[in-house]
């Protein structure tokens, strides 16, 4: 889920071997048959869309093109079972994610998902989160016209896949 590449670039620019894909060259991150990596990662960046808030591909598997909102986790959760096995053992997975709403879902607390769903995937949270905050972006300067919170920051949230001797450890 490189996008423009950000993290490619950081990468290449502090000499950190990555590798790096999106769906707009065909690998669907989704599908454990593409992304059948096991214990080869040390870390894993990841910037999925929050749901239907931006549409990237136009691309049925692209996540934001689920037509609802147990399709996307369903996909997701899949995304994450991905990351987990192809952790190395003690490696960690930063996942940026924010919130979502709209008129037809109502408020959908991504965040949270993004964590239940890591956890069943066997990771665990390694650090707190990592909070972004955008004051910059356009809902911050709108005014609205109902009572609502407009959602102003996203959430970075590092998990990592525990060393095996600590995966029973709750
Ligand atoms: C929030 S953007 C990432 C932006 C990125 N951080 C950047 O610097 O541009 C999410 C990306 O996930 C990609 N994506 C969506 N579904 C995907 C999938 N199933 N497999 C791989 N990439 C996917 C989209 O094409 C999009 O580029």
């Amino acid at each position: 889920m490189q996008g423009s590449g950000t993290c490619r670039d950081v990468c290449n620019d502090l000499d950190i071997p990555c590798l790096s894909w999106d769906i707009h060259q065909g690998f669907d991150a989704c599908n454990p048959a593409e992304f059948s990596a096991t214990d080869a990662f040390d870390f894993i960046w990841s910037h999925p869309p929050y749901w239907r808030q931006k549409l990237y591909a136009d691309d049925p598997r692209d996540l934001s093109r689920s037509p609802t909102l147990e399709h996307f986790l369903r996909r997701y959760g899949q995304f994450l079972r991905n990351c987990a096995r192809a952790l190395k053992p003690g490696g960690k997975l930063a996942v940026l994610m924010g919130d979502y709403s709209d008129r037809e879902e109502g408020f959908v607390p991504l965040v949270y998902h993004t964590k239940r769903l890591a956890f069943a995937a066997g990771l665990r949270q390694c650090c707190t989160d990592i909070v972004r905050f955008s004051h910059g972006a356009s809902g911050s300067k709108k005014t609205y016209r109902t009572s609502f919170i407009p959602g102003l920051h996203d959430t970075c949230v590092v998990f990592e896949r525990p060393a095996a001797s600590e995966r029973s450890r709750p």
